[in-house]
């Protein structure tokens, strides 16, 4: 089994942005904390970030053609891509995807409170830092899960 994680604006950031809100594990940290367990559970693990929306387009293309699961913390993206929620539709249809937020979006500004992917992910998780993205994982590799094929 192979899942995608892809990181979007400014999450090559954290670490140094807004440490207050998103804490101070980088990027990096976690990728290694996510392979970590993607190695324990032996699954291949694929990890993206990008600033730009059409690499991240990209991504989630290349992911629909091999027709893998996706978690996906898509940034500012969230609020504002209908490009990315088109993208994701394809995974939505095939093994689907999670939505992560590092912090709880709920609890922000107004704008925040909307995503334009949540209704097509199977969950999202939000609040809960950077376990968000093990929670995610944990959900596509334990046996329950309904797409875990
Ligand atoms: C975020 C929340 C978004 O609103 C914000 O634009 C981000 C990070 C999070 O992980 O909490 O860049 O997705």
């Amino acid at each position: 089994m192979k899942i995608v994680v892809v990181n979007g604006p400014n999450l090559n950031r954290l670490g140094k942005r807004q440490p207050e809100i998103y804490g101070t594990t980088t990027l990096a940290d976690i990728e290694k904390l996510v392979r970590s367990h993607a190695d324990a559970a032996g699954i291949e693990l694929d990890f993206v970030q990008s600033n730009h929306e059409g690499v991240l387009l990209d991504t989630v293309h290349a992911a629909a053609d091999e027709g893998v699961a996706v978690i996906i913390n898509p940034g500012a993206f969230t609020h504002t891509s209908v490009a990315l929620r088109d993208a994701l539709a394809e995974i939505a249809d095939g093994k689907g995807f999670v939505e992560v937020h590092i912090s709880n979006v709920h609890a922000r500004e107004e704008f925040r409170q909307h995503s334009f992917l949540s209704d097509k992910a199977i969950g999202v998780v939000a609040g809960l830092g950077v376990y968000g993205y093990i929670a995610a994982l944990g959900y596509f590799t334990q046996d329950l899960a309904p797409k875990n094929a």
